[in-house]
């Protein structure tokens, strides 16, 4: 079969009804790399385009309600479910911060997630705020990383046509507990050596951990000059697929609302339609 055909054949199946395979992102990358502005417009540009959408933040910071044009005033009150500690103790068994204690579940059921703790965005774009991962240091099988695993193994069945997970920023937080079930990582660099060091490190984890396609995306480039310098700087099979962003100065005046940069165009905004084009073959 040509490669054409088996990307059509892809396409179509996702297509079908009760297909469970659609499209999971993963959107990683350095501090202030530009992980929530471009999974804010992903998820937009997918839904814009009738795709059944689930943004997942799982950072800490909260900050992809705001950028997906959630009301600033309702985004303030979200609270992630990692803080939900009556749920996660009636689930896991354990309460975040107590001692294990009698039976604990590590495949807990937490099919009511979307419904309970899931914000509608728009007519076919849901939020839902997870909170990051529990450092190491404070042991890997808490209560809450029980549950996230769970969840993120639970949220890949889910019919969503595209579910994209803006992940917290760096290294530490990263590892099987996140990537779960997420066949793409977006891994987002600015062209300097320290971006594109942390995305390196980031892409030979996600190979280990078994993603199937690890992007990178150079975003904020000035030039060619900034392309060329972020491609010397990368070996050869580091990366399956290598996309530019250009630095573009109305993202900043539209920030933290990328629903307004989505309407205004411009050449972030066409970058990204060129991107998500490109991962869908
Ligand atoms: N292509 C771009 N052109 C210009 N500015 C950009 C671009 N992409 C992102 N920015 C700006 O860079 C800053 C960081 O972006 P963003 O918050 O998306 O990064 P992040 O990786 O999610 O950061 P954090 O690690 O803190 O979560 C913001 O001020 C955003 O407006
Ligand atoms: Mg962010």
């Amino acid at each position: 079969m040509s490669r054409k055909a088996v990307s059509e054949l892809a396409r179509e199946l996702r297509r079908r009804p009760g297909n469970k395979g659609g499209q999971r992102i993963l959107v990683v990358g350095k501090g202030g790399a530009g992980k929530t502005t471009l999974s804010a417009a992903l998820c937009l540009l997918g839904a814009a385009m009738g795709r059944k959408v689930l943004a997942v933040d799982q950072d800490a910071q909260q900050n992809l309600a705001y950028s997906l044009g959630y009301p600033p005033d309702k985004a303030a009150s979200l609270r992630p479910i990692t803080q939900e500690l009556d749920y996660i103790e009636q689930r896991v068994g354990a309460r975040p911060g107590r001692g294990w204690g009698g039976l604990i579940s590590l495949n807990p059921d937490v099919s009511d997630v979307t419904e309970r703790f899931g914000v509608r965005i728009g007519p076919n774009l849901h939020l839902l705020v997870m909170g990051g991962v529990v450092q190491a240091s404070t042991g890997c099988l808490c209560p809450e990383n029980a549950l996230l695993g769970a969840l993120l193994r639970f949220l890949s069945s889910q019919e969503d046509d595209l579910i994209i997970m803006d992940a917290q920023a760096g290294l530490e937080p990263f590892g099987r507990t996140v990537a779960e079930g997420f066949g793409t990582a977006l891994i987002v660099s600015e062209p300097t050596f320290n971006s594109m060091h942390v995305a390196g490190r980031i892409a030979s984890l996600s190979r280990e951990i078994g993603v199937r396609r690890v992007v990178l995306v150079i975003n904020k480039c000035q030039g060619e000059e900034d392309v060329e310098r972020a491609l010397r700087m990368i070996s050869d099979q580091m990366y399956d697929d290598v996309c530019p962003l250009p630095f573009d100065p109305s993202v900043r005046v539209h920030e933290p609302n990328v629903s307004f940069l989505v309407d205004a165009g411009g050449p972030y905004i066409q970058a990204v339609r060129r991107l998500m084009a490109s991962l869908a073959q």
